[in-house]
């Protein structure tokens, strides 16, 4: 959360890290700003709000000079004001912060006590000061970093500019990532290789704890423990174009579009399509001794997650404990010797979800992470890594991650099946025959786009809107309901449809859409049973199901949204489609912003 971006560079700076914070502002677009080092000054302009604000700033003032840092914020500490926008700055030193400062109070008092004033209420500008003070007491700035860095307890990663010195920048990463990306006679620091993308696609991932001068001519980095160390330069595989919303009106309309093509190409990489058999990576860990999953995700991920149980269970007959990241550690949870803990991430970096599997790490447990970006943190930490292939996903609102997650999840439970001698080889083949299915049912589900743009008026005036689902298709229910609030600011919830009589069917009126996600199969007619409850009293239903659960269930409904007819393996997958979609158009219909809702961002790099 909040994106940071350095340019120590040839010519001006200001355009290029405005134009790399434009590709972060999924991390965060609460206030921007940036700041130059410029004839013996920073020159720091700054603007609450999206990130267009700052360009009306910087066409009137512009920050000239030829080094500089930038930021777009996820405010944590203070309001979105400008006044607490990054970069913070004293006389001598700027700073731009992605992380939390935990022991700011207790540095804010002591700076305080010897006499410095502050500006703003965030957690940063203590680290502004301390460093500054070392400056104007005459240290070098790298011994200046160097004396302050142990004295921060969170997570951070910095990108910190020096009045008197404008030839280098100083970055330093624990917690929060941090790339240094190598261009021709520049050198760049950035919270990913998406911000740095443009500019060069040589990057170098600094590990926990290293800090970094960068200059025109490189980078030198340290270690935790101040030892000189090189991190490999690796190419970035992100192109800029990959980045761009091409024909489309929302990011996550595009996205949505994807997913045929990319669940394909996830598939492509876990399946072998010719002989029908799955192809998981090598693993140097027993994976048939494992006895226990232990899965920890966020949001969408953690969705993904709870549709991956009912597999795990099913087909590999393995017992699976599955928690939220932000309330795992917290129950000091038990883990089995020998365990398998699974860790789901679109971006490999939520905070939550990293701390979970440092906890499991030392509690020797072996770790598998299904994650997006392939160097990420939890890449980067994990024993078993299996990438999904969705490319960069912009929109907050994860989509085209979560159906690729499903892929390699499902690729995953046949896997272990088949190492637990569960499955047979012909099981084997039948469930690669199905999941070779997928992207063709994921673009007719596709094809139901208009009729779905079409009813989004009925469900877009409603204050509160139900989801209702069964077995693999209860988490669906919830991400369904995640996905409207996000984006439509209407109150959703999901639920499992024979748990809504106790309690949710108080809600029931004419008022309240219920949405019921009920692919036929064998637990079809219980969920229509459930649904006709809800009829029953008077509420209005949109279901959504295949021509035969329509056929037989459809009559009476508000609305009703045809779906191909699945294997259940795949239902999940197939069912996002419209659930995202109708979130997509009922926020297009109430004009909110899609891509950037408020109050959100998605990559969530703090606890
Ligand atoms: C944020 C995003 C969600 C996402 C969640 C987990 O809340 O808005 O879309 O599902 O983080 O993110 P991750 O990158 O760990 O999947």
């Amino acid at each position: 959360m909040c994106g940071i971006i350095g340019i120590v560079g040839k010519e001006a700076v200001s355009d290029r890290l405005v134009d790399g914070l434009k590709r972060m502002e999924y991390r965060g677009y609460d206030s921007a700003g940036v700041c130059t080092v410029h004839g013996g000054q920073l020159v720091r302009r700054r603007a609450e709000g999206k990130l267009a604000n700052l360009v009306q700033v910087l066409k009137s003032d512009d920050a000239p000079g030829n080094i500089g840092i930038a930021h777009t914020r996820w405010a944590t500490h203070g309001a979105p004001t400008t006044s607490n926008a990054h970069p913070h700055a004293t006389q001598e030193v700027a700073l731009v912060h992605n992380g939390i400062i935990e022991n700011f109070k207790q540095l804010r008092d002591e700076l305080t006590a010897r006499g410095r004033t502050f500006e703003s209420e965030t957690d940063t500008e203590v680290v502004a000061h301390l460093v500054s003070e070392q400056v104007e007491a005459g240290l070098a700035p790298a011994d200046a970093v160097k004396a302050v860095l142990p004295r921060l307890r969170g997570a951070f990663a910095l990108a910190i500019a020096f009045r008197q010195f404008p030839d280098f920048l100083i970055g330093a990463r624990l917690g929060s990532p941090l790339v240094v990306g190598y261009g021709d006679g520049e050198t760049y620091l950035g919270s990913d290789a998406l911000a740095l993308a443009p500019l060069t696609q040589k990057i170098a991932y600094l590990d926990e704890g290293d800090w970094v001068i960068v200059t025109r001519e490189g980078a030198q980095i340290y270690d935790k423990d101040n030892n000189p160390v090189t991190r490999e330069i690796t190419t970035s595989g992100v192109s800029a174009a990959a980045i761009e919303k091409g024909n489309y009106r929302h990011y996550m309309q595009k996205e949505i579009f994807e997913q045929p093509t990319v669940v394909a190409q996830t598939l492509s990489s876990y399946i072998r399509p010719l002989e029908q058999t799955v192809a998981l990576p090598q693993m140097d860990f027993d994976l048939a001794g494992v006895k226990r999953i232990t899965i920890v995700a966020c949001g969408t991920s953690y969705y993904a997650g709870m549709v991956a149980k009912y597999w795990f269970e099913t087909f590999a007959r393995v017992p699976v404990d599955i928690d939220v990241a932000s309330e795992f550690r917290y129950r000091d949870p038990v883990l089995e010797e020998g365990g398998l803990a699974l860790f789901i991430s679109q971006s490999g970096e939520t905070a939550d979800t990293l701390a979970a599997l440092r906890h499991c790490k030392e509690q020797g447990q072996t770790i598998a992470v299904v994650v997006n970006v392939p160097t990420s943190s939890m890449a980067r930490e994990a024993d078993l890594l299996l990438p999904t292939h969705a490319g960069p996903e912009i929109g907050v609102a994860s989509t085209k991650a979560f159906t690729c997650q499903l892929a390699v999840l499902a690729a995953l439970a046949a896997h272990l099946a088949l190492v637990k001698g569960k499955l047979s080889a012909e099981q084997e083949r039948e469930i690669v025959r199905h999941l070779i299915e997928a992207p063709a049912a994921l673009n007719a589900a596709l094809a139901h786009d208009e009729d779905i743009a079409a009813m989004a008026h009925l469900i877009a005036p409603a204050r509160d809107v139900l989801y209702l689902g069964r077995g693999p298709d209860y988490p669906l229910a919830m991400e369904g309901a995640l996905k409207l609030k996000e984006i439509s600011y209407i109150h959703a919830e999901g639920y499992a449809s024979g748990e809504m009589k106790h309690g949710p069917i108080a809600l029931i009126d004419e008022a309240v859409p219920v949405i019921v996600l009920a692919p036929s199969g064998p637990l079809f007619e219980k969920t229509v049973s459930n649904m006709q409850e809800v009829r029953a009293r008077g509420g209005k239903v949109v279901l959504i199901s295949d021509a035969e659960g329509i056929e037989e269930a459809g009559e009476g409904c508000l609305a009703t949204i045809e779906m191909p007819s699945v294997h259940p393996l795949i239902a999940p997958l197939v069912y996002a489609v419209p659930v995202q979609l109708l979130a997509y158009h009922v926020a297009c219909a109430k004009g909110t912003d899609v891509d950037q809702p408020r109050n959100l961002a998605k990559s969530v790099t703090v606890e």
